[in-house]
């Protein structure tokens, strides 16, 4: 079977690394993939993984280049592919391929599609309304004493929320992306938000039309600095499991959550096959759903993949195929973490081109891999180029032994302007 993974970040080297551990395919490639990607061999041949310089979302070429190789499956990484609708390009000219229509992709495309979608079929989230006017996103605003978070409705690569504290605050972000449009065109429609408190958590759910797989607890942290302070980011960090998530309270979450979702799905006409990621804030008054993401999380991805048991190619099959009840999902009975290594400034202005140390060194460290997310190889030596850098990923047999395995990798690795978060899994010990 020949694979072809569409995108270039640490998700996707953990998704073409867990891909080439079984032992179906025989030819992978990843487009455009990373340095790291380039290194990683099939278990069933040796040979190495491939990357081919197409962009992410240069759909066209990747459906030629899928149809040319005789592809067996495509597997989609990032978003923005998925809300230009290559699932639906590709299954027009007969290629198998995992993720979610265009059309169901819009729970992450469209974050008003997702409100609305939330509001009638009962899924429990925040006050919220969407408008096109800034006058009156202001009053709702200001009914909401400000706090609040002003969306960009659209894509705005993970960048359009703006988090306000005050009616002048609020004011604030609504000209910056409605008037100045700081985010482009995704600007065009605001999302008003109540801002409500509480613990994050990441719920992940693999789908195939009708059921849903539920993932284990995890927790990212977004923001670039320790104790959740500066700028929000693509995340930090993340383990998994969450101590204080047992499974049955995960249960009670995901009856809250996912049981309407799915049953809004069936109502609406809505064929979800792909991974469904709401970010859930846990209140006083139950979980609520902040957002929903329709792909893989990262860096979720890298300590859900070190976990899961399962060959991920049969488990993607049965997502397309409608198959996923005829499969148990199984996971290591051990703690995962994840700590990013991200460039000086992120997620404001960074420098690139920076030589990286230690990465060797890191990676033969029993229990621990090290995922590529932003690198780029020259004359053989492995630099920088992205905000986030690398994703050090550990498992231990607890949280606290996964999280030590994965700061001693980390500390290890090095270049100029490298910074971590050194309190990833803190608060859950
Ligand atoms: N973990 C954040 C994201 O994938 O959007």
């Amino acid at each position: 079977m020949k694979i072809l993974v569409i995108g270039g970040g640490g998700r996707e080297h953990t998704l073409v690394w867990k891909l080439a551990q079984s032992l179906r395919p025989t030819k992978i490639w990843c487009a455009p993939g990373n340095p790291g990607i380039a290194k990683e061999t099939l278990k069933s041949n040796n040979s190495t993984v491939e990357c081919v310089e197409i962009g992410a979302e240069n759909i066209n070429s990747l459906l030629e280049f899928a149809r040319n190789n005789k592809v067996d499956l495509t597997v989609v990484g990032p978003d923005n592919p998925l809300a230009m609708g290559i699932v639906d390009k590709f299954q027009n000219i007969g290629l198998q391929v995992w993720g979610p229509t265009q059309q169901a992709a819009q729970f992450e495309s469209s974050k008003i599609f997702a409100q609305e979608f939330m509001d009638r079929n009962g899924v429990p989230t925040m006050k919220s309304a969407s408008f096109k006017d800034s006058e009156k996103a202001k009053t709702f605003a200001s009914q909401l004493g400000g706090k609040c978070a002003v969306k960009a409705d659209g894509l705005a690569l993970g960048k359009g929320v703006l988090i306000c504290n005050s009616n002048d605050e609020a004011n604030l972000a609504i000209e910056q992306i409605m008037t100045d449009r700081t985010f482009g065109d995704a600007g065009t429609s605001v999302l008003i938000q109540e801002l409500i408190t509480g613990m994050e958590i990441s719920l992940h759910a693999l789908c195939d039309g009708k059921t849903a797989k539920l993932f284990p607890s995890s927790q990212d942290h977004k923001r670039a600095l320790e104790n959740d302070l500066g700028l929000n980011t693509g995340g930090m960090g993340t383990y998994s499991p969450v101590p204080f998530l047992k499974e049955d309270k995960l249960s009670e979450i995901a009856s809250a959550v996912i049981e309407p979702w799915l049953s809004g799905c069936a109502r609406e006409g809505i064929d979800f096959r792909g991974m469904i990621y709401p970010g859930i804030m846990l209140t006083d008054e139950g979980p609520k759903v902040l957002e929903f993401n329709a792909r893989f999380g990262d860096p979720e991805t890298q300590i859900y993949l070190t976990r899961l048991q399962n060959d991920l190619v049969d488990l993607f099959e049965a997502s397309i195929n409608g198959t996923l009840d005829e499969h148990e999902l199984q996971w290591t009975e051990q703690s995962a973490v994840c700590v990013v290594i991200a460039s000086g400034g992120y997620p404001s202005n960074y420098e690139k081109g920076k030589v990286i140390s230690g990465l060797e060194d890191a990676d033969a460290i029993p229990g621990v891999k090290v995922f590529h997310a932003g690198t780029k190889m020259v004359n053989g030596e492995f630099l920088t180029a992205g905000g986030r850098v690398l994703g050090v990923t550990a498992l231990g047999d607890n949280l606290l032994l996964a999280r030590n395995l994965a700061y001693e990798a980390a500390a290890m690795i090095n270049f100029d302007g490298a910074f971590i978060r050194k309190d990833i899994a803190a608060k859950a010990l």
